[in-house]
């Protein structure tokens, strides 16, 4: 999952450390009403945005996988894929 604010990437790898799960297993969302949180729609793991660290629920302790994000100018580059910029 990758997440753009401005001229900021992140990306993470879409398994929660709880149980393994993609985030978006039941709902196909992520973000919570709070922001700069992820959810696991799971079993309601939240995650910070920007680290990836656990901030409550039954991932406490640990964190998302995050991604290498590098830019060419012209397009994001993460772990072998390459997005547009724009
Ligand atoms: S698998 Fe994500 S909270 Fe359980």
């Amino acid at each position: 999952m990758v997440i753009r604010r401005g001229d900021e990437v992140t990306a993470f790898e879409n398994r929660c450390p709880h149980a393994g799960w993609p985030l978006d297993t039941f709902d196909g969302r992520f973000l919570t009403t709070e922001a700069g949180a992820l959810i696991c729609a799971a079993h309601m793991a939240v995650f910070d945005a920007r680290s990836g660290a656990c901030l409550g629920g039954p991932g406490q302790g640990r964190g998302l996988t995050r991604l290498a994000v590098q830019s060419d100018g012209e397009r994001w580059l993460i772990s072998g894929l390459a997005l547009a910029a724009e």
